[in-house]
This record gives C-alpha cells, structure tokens and sequence, in this order.
C-alpha cells in the first residue's frame, strides 16, 4: 500500500481523533492542524477565526481532511452560538482551501466535513447528492460552508465534501448521549418517532473518508450515511434491543423545542438520504444495518479499518458494563 503525508483539522474531535488512529495504524504519516501552539513536529499551526495557516508545516501533504468546526449540538443555538457555528466553519475551511491552494506542489485532495443538514426536513422523501438545498440555519450553513472551499477548487484541487449523517458512536457525537439514556431504561422515540435519522457507523464513516481520499472519481458533495435509513421509531426499537432495556419511554416534540431550542428542529426533523455516489463508486459498507452499527460503537474490540481494537479512544476507561 502507497502511504502518504495527510494533514487532518479537528484531529481531536470524535471522527477525527478515529481518522487520525486509522491512518497512523497503516503507516500514512498525520499532520495535525492545530490551534494552540504546536507541541510535536507532527503539529501545525492554524488560526480559524484569523485565517492564518502555517503552510511551511504543510510542505508535501498530498491530501487534507478538514473536520474542525464548533459542535452543532452542544448548546443552544443563541445568536452568539449561531455566529460561532458558522465563523468556525466558513472561514475556518476558506483558510484551508487558501492554504492549500497556496502549496506547491499542491495537495492530491482536499476533504471538507460537512453534514446532511444541508437537505433540510424532506419528510418520507429520498434525498442523494442531486437533490436541492433545504431551508433553514444548517441548510443555509451548509451551502455556505462547502462554498468556502472554491479557492481550492479554482486552484484545481480535487474536493470532497463528506455530508456526513447522524455518526453512530459511543465516544461522542449527537448519538453518545443516547446509550446512557437507554441504558438507564429511559429512552424512547422523539417526538412522533416518525422522522428519518439518516446514520452511519463511525467505523463506516473512517472508511468512507479514507475512500473519498483515494477514489479519484470523487469530487462535490459525497453523502456519509448508511444505504437504509431508519425513522426515530425503529432506531429506538434497536437501541433497546442491543441494551436489552424497554424503550416507553417518548419524549414529546413541545418539551424537546423546550430542552433544546431550535436544535430540537434538527433532531426532529426528517432526511431520508441515500449514499448514492459512495455505492456508485464501489464503497462498501461494513455495518450497513442500525444493528450493526450500534454493536459496533459498543464493541471496543472489533477490528477496524487501522487493524485490531482501533480506534483506540473506544477502548478507554468508557466500558460498557453490558
Ligand atoms: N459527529 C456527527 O454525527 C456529525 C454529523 C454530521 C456532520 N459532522 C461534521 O463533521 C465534522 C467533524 O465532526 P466531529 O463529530 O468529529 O466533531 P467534534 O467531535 O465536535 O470535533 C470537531 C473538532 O473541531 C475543532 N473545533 C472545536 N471548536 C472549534 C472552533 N470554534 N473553531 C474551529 N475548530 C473547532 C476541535 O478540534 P481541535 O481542538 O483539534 O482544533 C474539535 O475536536 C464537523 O464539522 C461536524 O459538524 C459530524
């Protein structure tokens, strides 16, 4: 297998963090983007808000993934929230694509995270890449966000943009809340349980970037979510049956609209998305079916894309007493 020199933002955030561990555990070497002052030569510096990079330290990176950007999920969306949301991504990924733009030799490929959301609520109907953009802030982000990117795309780098779903892991994300939640006996569906969560395993999700990165027929936006879509009812259903704890439990739309405000708007609404261009591109899926998938976030020992027990942060202190 041909290794590579890869910079990764957002190293330390969950798929970043799984990202990171795959690639090193098959010898690519990882240079992580941060910003704080570096630590190791394997750091590099880079101030999103200021939109500064150190490019030096980037020198024969052949491919750049860019996860970094302020968690959707983990306050309410006040104004303030809001701008910090869209700052961290929009300006956050026109620095990278500045950045990379700016390397010679220029980097193979430039991989943006970016999210579902950009579909808005589309109820019961299918949505893939050729779908138009939904309304609403995440949409409106969304567009935005991938848009930063142009200065890569102008400079003829090949962009991804992974619009990722809802990431089905233990370690954190939107899902991790959850298992405590069933395995204390109390979830249940949300709302009506009949929106669409659009989810993929993380370890799909680690594969698929690692796709993306080497499948040169990929470029534009690239749907991260498994090939079959479940509503809130059915997810809750499995979530019960891999904890073995009952699920009665239902948590009414006015009282989520209450808790989180309008991100109660992106838990409840529906996105039916199909992976189109990663099945045409020949990706496979390794835990395609929700049963899978929430075995797999609670199996630390399950071989991953990086080899035996990866990635390494699910076998922490975090065990499942199941
Ligand atoms: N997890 C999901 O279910 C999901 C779903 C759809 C889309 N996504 C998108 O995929 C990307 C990665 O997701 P993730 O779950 O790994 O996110 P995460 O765990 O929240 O990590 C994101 C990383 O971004 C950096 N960051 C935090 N605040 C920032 C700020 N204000 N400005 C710039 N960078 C900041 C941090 O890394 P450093 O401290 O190392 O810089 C952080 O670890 C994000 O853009 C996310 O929106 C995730």
């Amino acid at each position: 297998m041909v290794t590579m020199r890869i910079a990764v933002s957002g190293a330390s955030g969950l798929i970043g963090s799984a990202l990171t561990a795959s690639l090193a555990a098959d010898g690519h070497e990882v240079v992580h983007l941060v910003r704080r002052e570096p630590r190791t030569p394997a750091e590099v510096r880079w101030d999103p808000m200021a939109g500064t990079v150190d490019t030096t330290g980037l020198a024969g990176c052949e491919a750049v993934v860019h996860l970094a950007g302020a968690g959707v999920g983990q306050r309410r969306w006040t104004e303030a929230r809001k701008k910090v949301l869209r700052d961290s991504r929009v300006l956050g990924t026109a620095a990278i694509a500045r950045a990379a733009a700016a390397l010679d030799p220029r980097p193979r490929v430039l991989v943006c995270g970016s999210a579902i959301g950009y579909y808005g609520d589309t109820g019961d109907a299918w949505v893939d890449e050729d779908s138009p953009k939904g309304t609403g802030f995440l949409a409106d982000l969304v567009r935005d966000w991938e848009a930063a990117a142009d200065p890569a795309r102008a400079a003829g780098i090949r962009t991804v943009h992974t619009r990722t779903g809802l990431v089905v892991a233990r370690s954190g994300g939107a899902w991790a809340p959850l298992f405590p939640i069933f395995r204390a006996g109390l979830g249940g569906r949300l709302g009506s349980g009949r929106q669409f969560w659009s989810f993929i395993a993380l370890r799909d999700e680690i594969a698929a970037i690692r796709h993306a990165i080497t499948t040169e027929s990929l470029s534009g936006p690239v749907n991260l979510t498994a090939p079959e879509p479940l509503t809130n009812r059915e997810i809750t259903a499995a979530m019960g049956r891999a904890l073995h704890r009952p699920t009665l439990a239902a948590v009414p739309a006015p009282v989520l609209r209450l808790a989180l405000g309008e991100f109660a708007g992106d838990v409840l609404s529906s996105q039916r998305v199909r992976p189109r261009r990663l099945l045409d591109s020949g990706f496979a899926f390794s835990f395609p079916h929700i049963d899978e998938a929430i075995s797999a976030a609670l199996d630390p020992a399950l071989p991953g894309p990086g080899g035996k027990g990866w990635p390494p942060s699910e076998a922490g202190p975090e065990e499942d007493e199941h």
